[in-house]
């Protein structure tokens, strides 16, 4: 990756010295948008592997499950894979009797290593996560988010657990070694209409902060994708 970042740069200085002729422009011309769509590729799909967009609802027609499909379809129009979770993928009885050396587990962990960074949604339950999520993620390696930018979500059905992200969320995702997570958004859950899957959220400003927040984080990702590929 830092060879191709030196040649680029190469390029580039190659074509502000030979500024003369009619020629040389046309040549710099095309290069130049040459390199912009490499350029464009290159941020995109080579320093973002995918994005693992987790829901952590037991509900098979969950508000959860809803936003990651929304925001997978937003991330995917950008050109970047996100592979899908949810609790519901693993079998009750790994989760419940803590089958950390199951190949299922096994293969999460894995997908989540490769990941440029990570979403989590989860209800509120009972003032906090669900237990649901708390079963998957005491299963995983310790240092299962290290290096991974996190966007956590909650849906609640109340405004009075708004800052459930930061005093419940937060806490358990730092415990497994993630260092950066971004501020998060909470969703009221009569903010998200379960029969509109393409376009879900039905208050603007809750629209406005996830897509916002969505930019960072996939502008985190790409940061500390190249900071961990160059190292
Ligand atoms: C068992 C249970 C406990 C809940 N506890 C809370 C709560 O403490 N605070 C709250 O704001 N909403 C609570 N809710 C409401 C859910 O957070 C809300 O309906 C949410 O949309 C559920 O998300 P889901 O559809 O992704 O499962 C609870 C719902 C259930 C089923």
């Amino acid at each position: 990756m830092g060879l191709i970042c030196i040649k680029i740069q190469t390029i580039k200085k190659i074509l502000i010295l030979k500024k003369s002729s009619s020629e040389n422009r046309r040549l710099r011309l095309l290069l130049t948008s040459g390199l912009g769509a490499f350029n464009l590729f290159y941020e995109r799909v080579i320093f973002l592997s995918y994005i693992v967009a987790i829901s952590g609802s037991p509900s098979s027609e969950s508000r959860s499950s809803i936003l990651v499909n929304f925001l997978r379809s937003e991330i995917e129009n950008k050109g970047i894979r996100v592979k899908e979770a949810s609790v519901l993928d693993f079998q009750p009885d790994v989760l419940i009797q803590g089958q950390y050396d199951h190949p299922s587990i096994h293969k999460f962990s894995e997908d989540l290593k490769g990941a440029s960074g990570i979403i989590i949604i989860s209800p509120v339950y009972k003032a906090a996560y669900s237990g649901a999520l708390k079963t998957l993620l005491d299963i995983l390696p310790q240092d299962v988010f290290k290096d991974k930018p996190l966007f956590p979500l909650m849906v609640g059905g109340s405004q009075a657990h708004l800052l459930a992200i930061d005093y419940s969320l937060k806490p358990l995702l730092a415990a497994l070694s993630a260092q950066t997570i971004l501020k998060g958004v909470y969703v009221l859950d009569k903010y998200v209409d379960k029969t509109n899957i393409l376009h879900p959220i039905s208050e603007e400003e809750i629209r406005s902060k996830i897509t916002i927040q969505l930019g960072q984080f996939l502008e985190i990702s790409k940061k500390i994708s190249s900071i961990t590929n160059a190292n």
